[in-house]
């Protein structure tokens, strides 16, 4: 029995679907356990067949592995429902049982979704860059104790009574950024539609988590964004509105810490960042255009084009910590081929002085300046090698630098988007 946390250790987008899509082989259920549809996981399994999920978890291309949305997760009725009609025309969750879809998962309303927009509109050049999803005002309502829950939402009694009590505020913060009024006549019919489709799947995920733990399945939890996104942890306020780190899996999904056998943090070869906010080693030359060319850069959700630099030690030395991990995953090591040299941030310098943690303060996130380890490159295509002994030794090189800067084994070596794309030096799930 094993329960494993997969984690972003940089700003999001390192590969974690992929990581999932590989690991769902060996777990028993697949656990997405906080953000919304804010993430976009993209899963490729043969040549063709790429889908990206924002809300189903990333095992859904296992046929017939259970799946769950856990209670720490944002669910938007619009984006699931469609979610589920779109996988089911590609002929999988035909068994519709295997998907469980938490009773205590908070509902993003159209209404959090239009706040959004309207908030980082009257932000401008000040914005957070959000994914517009809704995200940020869901979770207020969490908080501030008057959200949806998914329970609420399939009982149509509940759910008027929740939206009728919630509009008065909603339509004054509107009218305070120029927007019309939101109706209640307009919102309940859709989402009792909703509702009534969803509402086949809704159940207690933390109390099947619980008892599959109980009885010594492996499970496998599907983190959302990165650290660098968490709303404690994270470069703030240029984050998310929800913990994104692994203890997150804990407290959302309702279990106790020591259940936690291993936390692999997915990081890529390089790092990228989509959105506002500091980001100490990007490229804002051509080095960060080809890579972001190379690495076909661009979100999975907003298809926002991603900013790209070097990799980053000090960012990682602080993520990895955050987290507890036990091990990494290294993505796209294929897009580095041809850079030579790569460089690696070892520290930071802030007002001429080394400084080795992330700093708190974004102002100064923003100020620090890299100091950069060089390291040899290669030029040789690595995408179809299978072993680490096969890779070019500069590859290799690359590997085991990150290996002892960061005190941390390297697993798994992902050389391209396809789930055979991969190098596993060790199975995590066999780790502990
Ligand atoms: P996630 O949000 O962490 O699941 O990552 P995304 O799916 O948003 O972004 C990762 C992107 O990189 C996707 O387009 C993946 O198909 C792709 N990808 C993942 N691993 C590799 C890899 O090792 N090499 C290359 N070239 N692409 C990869
Ligand atoms: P995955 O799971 C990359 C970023 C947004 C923005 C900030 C706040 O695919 O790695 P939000 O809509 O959450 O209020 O936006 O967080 N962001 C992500 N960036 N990958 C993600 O998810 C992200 N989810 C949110 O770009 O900067
Ligand atoms: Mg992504």
């Amino acid at each position: 029995m094993a329960n494993l946390i997969v984690v972003g250790t940089q700003w999001g987008d390192e590969g974690k679907g992929k990581l999932i899509d590989l690991l769902a082989e060996f777990a028993d259920l697949i656990v997405r356990f906080q953000g919304g549809a804010n993430a976009g996981h993209t899963l490729k399994v043969g040549d063709a067949e790429e889908l990206i999920t924002h809300l189903i978890p990333s095992g859904i291309m296992h046929s017939g592995k259970r799946i769950a949305i856990g209670p720490g997760v944002v669910v938007d009725p619009e984006t699931l429902v469609s979610e589920i009609e779109a996988v089911q025309k590609r002929g999988l969750l035909q068994d519709t049982s295997v998907l469980l879809l938490s009773n205590r998962a908070h509902v993003v309303m159209p209404y959090h979704r239009l706040l959004d927009a309207a908030r980082e509109m009257a932000k401008g050049s000040k914005k957070i860059g959000t994914t517009l999803r809704g995200i940020g005002p869901c979770l207020e309502d969490k908080v501030s104790r008057t959200g949806v829950r998914m329970c609420d939402l399939i009982d149509p009694q509940v759910l008027e009574d929740k939206v009728l009590a919630r509009l008065p505020e909603i339509n004054a913060l509107l009218k305070h950024y120029g927007r019309d009024p939101v109706e209640e006549k307009d919102l309940l019919p859709t989402l009792n539609q909703q509702a009534v489709k969803l509402a086949p799947f809704v159940s207690d995920v933390g109390e099947a988590v619980r008892q599959e733990m109980d009885r010594g399945k492996n499970i496998l939890f599907e983190g959302a964004q990165g650290t660098l996104l968490d709303v404690d942890h994270g470069t703030y306020p240029f984050v998310t509105s929800s913990n994104t780190v692994a203890s997150a899996a804990c407290t959302a999904v309702g279990f106790g810490a020591p259940r936690i056998d291993s936390v692999v943090g997915v990081a890529k070869a390089y790092t990228t960042r989509v959105g506002e906010g500091p980001f100490p080693t990007e490229l804002m030359d051509e080095k960060g255009v080809h890579l972001q060319e190379k690495g076909a850069e661009f979100g999975a959700t907003t298809g926002r084009p991603r900013r790209c630099g070097w990799l980053d030690m000090v960012a990682l030395r602080y993520t990895l910590a955050v987290n507890g991990c036990t091990s990494l995953c290294l993505t796209k090591l294929d897009v580095l081929a041809g850079t030579n040299p790569i460089k690696i941030a070892v520290g930071y310098k802030l007002s001429g002085k080394e400084i080795q943690s992330f700093p708190a303060d974004i102002r100064a996130a923003a100020q620090v300046e890299p100091v950069y380890e060089e390291i040899e490159g290669w030029d040789e295509d690595i995408s179809d090698l299978r072993e680490k002994e096969a890779l070019p030794v500069a590859a290799q090189r690359y590997i085991s630098r990150i290996e002892m800067l960061l005190n941390l084994p390297v697993d798994i070596v992902s050389v391209g988007p396809g789930r055979r794309e991969t190098i596993v030096i060790q199975n995590p799930f066999r780790r502990g």
